[in-house]
């Protein structure tokens, strides 16, 4: 078992952050969750800076040495970057000399790397290779022997990738990414990524809610027939279509997938240009989307052929930003390209991610009423917490099995029945 699962709740308990889970259990989600400024911050801390694995970008986007990307892991600015040997390396775009922002475009290829500041360079890997001025200048200044640019560096990550996705770590205890990532996803992944791809654009825009009600957004079967009325009345997704959620890493990821159906074909709403809903699928076994959650940073909406990653920046309790990597497979001609494109469900635009976009601004809006604390309540489908796969798509235990393991992650108490509960419609404050 992994170290960090073995969590000391004697322990957890006495740095809860001040949140007690709402003795009702997993069932209640309290909305300071999705509020509060500590909370924010020790996300930061335990997640993105935890012992998980943050996606960085494809391995694609940095084919060649000195191919380079710019994320964020949590609200550390990241680079990937290829170097002259050919491996992956990543580090904080920080110079270790004053701090400034060391990489400034979003992505290209260098040899190395300069600070504007006082120009101090780097290689590919981050290390400093050199100091203006180190000896002195006309006989005085300069660093004292003891200096040592080599002991000097913009911090580095732990690198890793499976089937051509690239992930990082802070830490040293997360566990080998095959074991993190789990089975069922590195199977969907090779899946997905055994044809060679293309990355064929960019989108980031900003979302004001708190990061994690996207992320739960993405495993909610049960709102999506509900909220996105264009899955059902154009023939793409029904709700007793065959479905499946798999979760891993203590029920944070989810791999959910819906399978393909000839009912769902049928369109109750006709279009004048029926293109626009007209669907096809690359994906094998019969599936006809697939939306990955690898906790915690990025999701992956694997739908038609035009697939897209969704990267998590947070960047205050109320607000974060989405980036958006396109990708498809190269061989794919022009136009099936464009007609994925036009059949524009994902993207700030995109039919079903505008929806989600508004709605978890609407939650957010009525969330953060200081005067109505309370609690989301998540009990479709019983109140159990930790099922590691589910087959249809008329439940939410998936999203207690995420609540539970988020919890158990930032260190908070488990719910204790008859404690005192923070919210829910029992307990109103
Ligand atoms: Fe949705």
């Amino acid at each position: 078992m992994p170290a960090y699962t073995a969590i000391d709740h004697a322990a957890a308990q006495s740095n809860t952050g001040g949140l007690v889970w709402p003795a009702e259990g997993w069932s209640r989600v309290p909305f300071e969750l999705f509020t509060s400024p500590d909370i924010h911050e020790r996300e930061d801390e335990r997640l993105f800076r935890g012992p998980h694995w943050n996606y960085l970008g494809l391995e694609v986007e940095v084919p060649e040495p000195g191919d380079y990307t710019t994320c964020h892991v949590g609200a550390t600015p990241v680079v990937l970057v290829r170097d002259e040997g050919g491996a992956l390396r990543a580090f904080v775009n920080r110079c270790a000399h004053r701090g400034a922002e060391v990489v400034r475009r979003p992505r290209g290829n260098a040899r190395g790397f300069t600070c504007i500041y006082h120009n101090w360079s780097y290689d590919r890997a981050g290390r400093v290779v050199g100091v203006p001025w180190e000896k002195g200048r006309g006989g005085v200044g300069g660093y004292d022997a003891a200096f040592d640019k080599a002991q000097h560096r913009m911090r580095p990550l732990r690198v890793a990738s499976w089937a051509g996705v690239v992930f990082g770590t802070f830490s040293d205890d997360a566990l080998p990414l095959e074991d993190y990532l789990g089975p069922a996803i590195r199977e969907r992944l090779s899946a997905v990524f055994a044809r060679p791809m293309t990355v064929t654009g960019y989108q980031r825009h900003t979302i004001r809610a708190n990061w994690k009600l996207l992320y739960e957004n993405s495993r909610d079967f049960y709102h999506a027939p509900q909220l996105h009325k264009f899955f059902g009345a154009f023939g793409i997704v029904q709700p007793d279509q065959a479905a499946r959620a798999e979760m891993w890493h203590e029920g944070t990821h989810c791999l959910l997938t819906i399978y393909r159906s000839p009912e769902a074909r049928k369109q109750r709403t006709k279009l004048e240009e029926p293109r626009v809903a007209a669907f096809r699928t690359a994906l094998p076994d019969d599936i006809a989307i697939s939306i990955v959650g690898i906790f915690p940073n990025c999701l992956f909406t694997l739908i038609g052929s035009a697939f897209s990653i969704r990267q998590f920046r947070p960047k205050a309790p109320d607000r974060f930003e989405v980036v958006y990597t396109y990708f498809t497979y190269a061989d794919d001609p022009e136009c099936l390209r464009e007609h994925l494109f036009q059949n524009n469900q994902f993207g700030p635009a995109g039919y079903v991610a505008m929806e989600d976009a508004e709605v978890v601004e609407k939650l957010q809006a009525r969330i953060a009423l200081g005067a109505e604390k309370g609690a989301s309540l998540v009990a479709m489908d019983g109140t159990d917490t930790t099922p590691e796969r589910i087959d249809h798509m008329v439940s939410e235990a998936n999203l207690r099995a995420m609540w539970k393991g988020y919890a158990r992650f930032m260190g908070f108490a488990p719910p204790e029945p008859g404690g005192s509960a923070a919210g829910g419609e029992r307990s109103p404050r």
